[in-house]
């Protein structure tokens, strides 16, 4: 008993003392500077699926070091999920990278983001165009039952420079339309509303080029039969780099639509993936 005793008090002295810790549960690297990971999640924790938090470690200086990070999984599952870069002199990426089952993060459990449904106005065709990172929203999205409930049609595009880099994105899509929990929710057809639209820049694919360019010069709207984007049919969600996030918009509103918000639900909603 005394021993006992001994052992638990030990563990108690070692076990680190981090605000809003959580556990992680499994780790998945996908390329050098790719990887995804699970962890506990709060049992009071509700957000909606799209929606970002802040996550971290203690820094060198024992201050919490946190970055805003999309999470990956849906509103209904007991886990959460992060997808994320490895930025090799990164304050934060560069120790993150290295967690283990086992380990803690901190996670401040005060979920936010535009990339909801409620940001946009009803629709029938919904968008969803990423780069990089920025699929992350899109993992939740694509296993919402709100999302298939709402839309006849789901698009996701993703361009990363290479192949490797489409393969979180590939696999999550391959296990959705498989998934037996949404079809029982959304009919056993649930699948073939969701169009998914790869491409890459720096490495030879089916479909080379950037979404922008494939958008503007209406390669899209070919491949997929489509006659093109119109404010009175289509949605879209927006997330990759600041520079690509722009680009997006001028092309969405070439064809009449409108940046949403929270408070004004419009047609688009456009968020910063996370970097560095
Ligand atoms: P590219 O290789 O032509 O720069 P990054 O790794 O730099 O965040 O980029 C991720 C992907 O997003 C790359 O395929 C990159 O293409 C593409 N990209 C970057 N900026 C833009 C932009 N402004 N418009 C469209 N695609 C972009």
């Amino acid at each position: 008993m005394t021993e006992m005793k001994s052992v638990s008090d030990a563990s108690a002295v070692k076990a680190p003392v981090l605000p809003n810790a959580q556990t992680v549960l499994d780790v998945k690297h996908w390329t050098d500077s790719l990887f995804s990971f699970k962890v506990s999640r709060p049992a009071s924790l509700r957000f909606r699926s799209g929606e970002f938090v802040m996550i971290g470690l203690l820094g060198d200086n024992g201050k919490p070091l946190l970055r805003a990070y999309s999470i990956a999984s849906p509103s209904w599952d007991d886990e959460l999920e992060f997808y994320s870069i490895k930025v090799q002199d990164g304050p934060l990426t560069s120790k993150l990278q290295h967690i283990k089952p086992g380990d803690q993060i901190i996670l401040r459990p005060k979920p936010v983001g535009t990339l909801v449904h409620d940001a946009l106005l009803p629709g029938k065709r919904l968008w969803f165009f990423a780069t990089g990172t920025g699929f992350a929203p899109f993992a939740s999205l694509l296993r919402e039952p709100q999302t298939y409930e709402d839309y006849d049609e789901v698009i996701i595009t993703h361009t990363c420079r290479e192949v490797a880099e489409l393969e979180y994105g590939r696999r999550l899509i391959d296990d959705i339309k498989q998934d037996e929990m949404l079809a029982e929710l959304m009919g056993a057809d649930f699948h073939k509303k969701i169009r998914y639209y790869p491409t890459t820049t720096r490495e030879e694919s089916p479909k080379m080029g950037r979404i922008t360019t494939l958008l503007k010069d209406g390669t899209v709207f070919r491949d997929l039969g489509i006659d093109g984007i119109a404010p009175e049919s289509d949605r879209a969600m927006v997330c990759g780099s600041l520079a690509f996030n722009h680009d997006i918009k001028d092309i969405l509103e070439e064809f009449g639509l409108r940046e949403g918000a929270n408070s004004e639900p419009k047609e688009f909603v456009i968020e910063k993936a996370f970097v560095g």
